[in-house]
């Protein structure tokens, strides 16, 4: 039998773990600055609060989600993306009622049942804020401006981020009729997916990438020249804010999402060196409607996610280099053999407590191999204790990188061996 994986799905580990702890724990610090708290929901939900916030007759929801029964009969689904659950969350756990907007963030593994490729998986892991509370454009900016820093101190300098406002429901309702009949002589050129959303849901058509319905769009009206006055000054009003920041943006008027929850400036931040349809590193907007169709109260909302395994990918494909948070120094200790290990323990539990990354030989390799392998692995020190330095009660020191050799006293000279190792 061969062992291995759902497909869609990936084994984390060893250099992809370095990558995705950076770049979780730069947004944490970015996140942080910004006031946002961690929230945590569950990995599956109630299928309800998916397909009502998502919305029926999108591609997430009819093709998409992993929905199953439990042994109750009752319909559950594994979390497609975050913002349903944390609106469920929220409202849920009365969580609005303090001062707002209420800013979290989370960091999690979402499931669709999409077709696997490069930058595509079925469990994939995302981190994303949401602000609830207020519809003021400068939440608006403010988010992008997170999503813009995030990026900055990964290294990214050359992404693009695109912005449209989709407009209220008023503005989409004007917008759809002439949409629609702008749509209905050229029907029968739509893809077959296509044809359907026609009838359901026509915002969609501009999601797709099909080159035949892709013509059929490049004449036909958008959305932004239906904006309501009030929407197109809000627009107005985040892009001014954008512009205060220095963050560079691109009106894209054929962008609209996969979701039906958006409304108003919706954004997407895309990196052009991912050769892929699967270009987008994150995306967001804003969701005024959200928390009342899901029961909860009438307050606007906005956030936006970062697919995780993306920005790895475009990471190591641009040698983009990890920033070691650890200060202290590695250290490598080398006991010759039994005895020796047992000698080594209060060196190793002295320098743990003392937060120095420290490790032990396991392996039945010679001292020559196992120097040359502890330099070839990044320690800046070798801790050499053989039967000699029990003899003695000492520890050989040996800095990699300085090329040098010291013999200390163990019990007697800690002050000296943590000014050699730099505590
Ligand atoms: P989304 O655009 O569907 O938005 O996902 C955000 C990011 O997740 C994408 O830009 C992409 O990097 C990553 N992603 C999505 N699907 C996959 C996949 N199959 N494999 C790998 N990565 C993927 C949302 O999920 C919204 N909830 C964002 C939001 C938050 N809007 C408002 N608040």
């Amino acid at each position: 039998m061969k062992i291995n994986s759902p497909r869609g799905t990936a084994d984390l580990y060893g250099e992809d773990i370095d990558y995705r702890n950076f770049v979780i724990d730069t947004a944490r610090r970015v996140f942080k600055v910004f006031n946002y708290k961690e929230i945590i929901t569950p990995a599956f939900e109630y299928t309800w609060v998916f397909s009502r916030s998502i919305g029926e007759v999108t591609d997430i929801v009819q093709k998409e989600m992993y929905t199953f029964q439990d042994k109750k009969g009752r319909s559950l689904t594994l979390r497609p993306e975050g913002t349903a659950s944390i609106a469920r969350a929220v409202i849920e756990n009365k969580m609005l009622f303090e001062n707002l907007p209420l800013k979290v963030f989370y960091i999690g593994n979402m499931f669709r049942y999409e077709r696997p490729q490069k930058g595509r998986m079925r469990e994939f892991w995302q981190l994303g804020v949401e602000s609830i509370g207020t519809d003021d454009p400068l939440i608006d900016a403010e988010v992008i401006w997170i999503l813009n820093s995030f990026f900055e101190k990964l290294g990214f300098k050359k992404l693009v981020l695109k912005i449209n406002s989709i407009g209220c429901s008023e503005c989409r309702e004007k917008f759809l009729f002439e949409f629609r009949k702008y749509l209905k002589p050229e029907v029968g050129k739509l893809c077959a997916d296509c044809q359907k959303r026609f009838g359901k849901n026509a915002l969609r058509i501009f999601d797709c990438k099909k080159s035949g319905c892709r013509s059929v769009l490049k004449k036909a009206p958008s959305i932004f020249s239906y904006l309501c006055p009030g929407c197109r000054k809000n627009f107005e009003e985040v892009l001014k804010y954008l512009e205060a920041l220095d963050i560079n943006y691109r009106i894209d008027q054929s962008l609209v999402r996969g979701f039906d929850y958006y409304t108003r400036t919706i954004f997407e931040i895309i990196s052009e060196d991912l050769k892929s349809a699967q270009n987008a590193l994150g995306g967001g907007g804003r969701y005024d409607n959200l928390l009342k169709q899901l029961g909860g109260p009438d307050l606007p909302a906005t956030g936006f996610a970062v697919g995780i395994d993306r920005t790895i990918m475009l990471m190591k494909q641009l040698n983009l280099k990890i920033k070691k948070n650890e200060e202290k120094a590695r250290i490598y200790l080398i006991a010759m053999d039994k005895n020796c290990k047992l000698y080594s323990l209060d060196i190793l539990r002295y320098l743990r407590e003392e937060k120095f990354l420290c490790d032990i030989n396991f392996n039945k390799r010679s001292l020559k191999k196992e120097i040359k392998w502890a330099g070839e692995n990044d320690y800046d020190f070798i801790l050499i204790i053989g039967e000699d330095e029990i003899k003695n009660g000492s520890i050989t020191i040996k800095d990699i990188k300085k090329y040098r050799q010291y013999q200390v006293n163990w019990e007697n000279e800690k002050e000296k061996i943590k000014k050699i190792i730099g505590a």
